[in-house]
């Protein structure tokens, strides 16, 4: 595994430097247009200093911290294109592109989820950490220089402040336990004791009936005696 990883990481990202800043450059003069995309390129930012912070880590668990916190990161913001961009990708006709971008973001989980059962200070760590760097450099670079600038040119102004809207709350709820997580177990537990309070009194009034019907037989078994 560690030769395979070592042998990935010389090649990917396939593109330059130079190419993945001018992708970068695109993508920054397209988020005038559409301001989630600007979300997106803060988050991108973040990822590539989350990474050189876990390489820059001198001992084990500092590495470790630094790890966390780059997967907490990552899952963060692939959930919030996975649920919201890519569908988008999709709608507007990009189907490939929002295929592609699902499968890469499953292989970096993959990879983030292997890199926690490995020593990290080893050398394995190492070259599987620069294979998931590398990927996930490529997979930023189709973002930023090709996959959402189309969608910006293809969407609606609508879906630029839907696609806005919702990717906020879904990183949201993942990163920071999320305001529109916690209303949404309130109201859950509104309902919940709406709903039992609702059985408590349709049970009450079922044993009233049950007595009542008792009652009357009785009373109707004594008046049958009496004549
Ligand atoms: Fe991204």
């Amino acid at each position: 595994m560690s030769l395979l990883d070592r042998a990935i990481a010389a090649i990917t990202p396939p593109e330059s430097e130079q190419g993945r800043a001018e992708a970068r450059q695109r993508a920054e003069q397209c988020a005038n247009q559409a301001p989630w995309l600007l979300l997106v390129l803060d988050h991108h930012r973040q990822v590539d200093d989350a990474f050189a912070a876990v390489k820059a880590a001198s001992d084990g668990s500092t590495r470790q911290k630094k790890l966390k916190e780059l997967a907490v990161l990552l899952t963060a913001h692939s959930i919030a294109e996975e649920g919201v961009i890519y569908p988008a990708l999709s709608d507007s006709g990009e189907n490939g592109h929002a295929t592609m971008a699902y499968t890469e973001q499953s292989a970096a989980k993959l990879q983030i989820g292997l890199l926690e059962r490995l020593d990290p200070m080893s050398q394995d760590f190492e070259d599987k950490l620069g294979h998931l760097e590398g990927a996930v450099k490529h997979h930023v670079y189709q973002e930023e220089g090709t996959w959402f600038p189309e969608l910006i040119e293809d969407a609606s102004a609508a879906d630029h402040k839907l696609i806005e809207q919702r990717y906020r709350e879904e990183f949201d709820r993942y990163f920071r336990g999320g305001s529109v997580g916690k209303g949404s177990a309130c109201r859950w537990r509104a309902t919940f004791q709406r709903e039992r309070s609702a059985l408590k009194t349709t049970l009450s009034a079922r044993n009233w009936i049950d007595d009542l019907r008792r009652t009357s037989v009785h009373a109707l078994s004594s008046v049958r005696g009496l004549a």
